[in-house]
């Protein structure tokens, strides 16, 4: 059986590592190449702390996609990460982009070039299984309730606001509709940010304080009932790994852009 060969950019970090780990206990898939200016020259293994795993990691993605990966995994940070993935398409590789932080618009014209070289992108805000299960719950509340909000909690130096996790919702409930409001935000007594961010149809709220991990809550209210679905991340990277090592698997059978893990799962 050919492997799948598999290019991790950002595979010295606390999500990358994780990941890195995972493929190597894979039997179908293979690192052929990583992504980390700090650790240019070492190897995965070395940096990582996994014996025998000699995957060289390289300081830039032109000479990572040297190593014509089939697969290239995006997981650094949102100011490289839509270039990482432009080249890596250019290159004939399948992108999956754990990272967060790319708007509507990066993915439109992401999905346009994976259209033209007949690739596929998996973007997904969130890889584990409980978050899946959220958002499918927020997509069935969101066809019978009209009036709902987001709220994304994060540790204070999260840089990106609001959350993938919170994007990739928003985007999702807008193709069901768009979040009614009461009192329009241009007629708010009062700053209008205090409602937060209209995001694709929803308020989303971002919290960034010392003491939280990551969490968000959906919120669905109608008069004098509401429902709130509520998922909270431990502080492990270990929940994201078979929902990435899945992606990877899958996004070879796609072609554009489709975002969320349940674009190849079966519900
Ligand atoms: N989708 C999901 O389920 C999921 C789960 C966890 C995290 N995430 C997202 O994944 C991203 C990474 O998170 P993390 O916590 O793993 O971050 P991290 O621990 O800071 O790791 C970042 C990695 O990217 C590399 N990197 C950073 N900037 C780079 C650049 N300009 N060029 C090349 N490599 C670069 C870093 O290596 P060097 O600094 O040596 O370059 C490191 O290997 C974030 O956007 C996070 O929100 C998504």
């Amino acid at each position: 059986m050919n492997k799948l060969r598999v290019c991790i950019a950002g595979a010295t970090g606390w999500a990358g590592s994780a990941l890195a780990r995972g493929i190597r206990s894979a039997d179908d898939l293979e690192l052929v190449a990583a992504i980390s200016r700090r650790n240019a020259g070492k190897t995965v293994g070395n940096v990582i702390g996994i014996a025998g795993l000699t995957t060289p990691i390289f300081g830039t993605v032109e000479d990572a996609l040297k190593t014509g990966p089939d697969v290239f995994v995006e997981y650094t940070k949102p100011d490289v990460a839509k270039f990482h993935i432009l080249s890596a398409l250019q290159k004939g590789a399948h992108v999956v982009v754990g990272t967060s932080g790319l708007s509507s618009e990066d993915y439109e014209e992401i999905d346009g070039v994976a259209k033209e070289v007949n690739r596929g992108v998996l973007a997904v805000g969130n890889f584990a299984l409980t978050v899946v299960l959220l958002q499918k719950f927020a997509e069935m509340a969101a066809k019978y309730v009209p009036h709902w909000e987001i709220i994304d909690y994060a540790h204070a130096g999260k840089k990106d606001a609001p959350s993938g996790t919170a994007r990739e919702l928003a985007n999702r409930l807008s193709k069901i509709r768009e979040a009614e409001l009461e009192i329009p935000l241009d007629k708010i007594d009062g700053p209008k940010e205090s409602r937060g961010a209209r995001l694709q149809g929803t308020q989303v709220h971002s919290v960034r304080l010392p003491g939280y991990v990551i969490s968000i809550d959906a919120i669905f209210g109608m008069p004098d009932q509401k429902l709130i679905l509520r998922h909270e991340s431990g502080t492990s990277a270990e929940p994201y790994v078979n929902g990435a090592l899945l992606a990877i698997r899958e996004v070879g059978k796609l072609v554009g852009v489709h975002r969320g893990l349940d674009s190849v799962m079966k519900f």
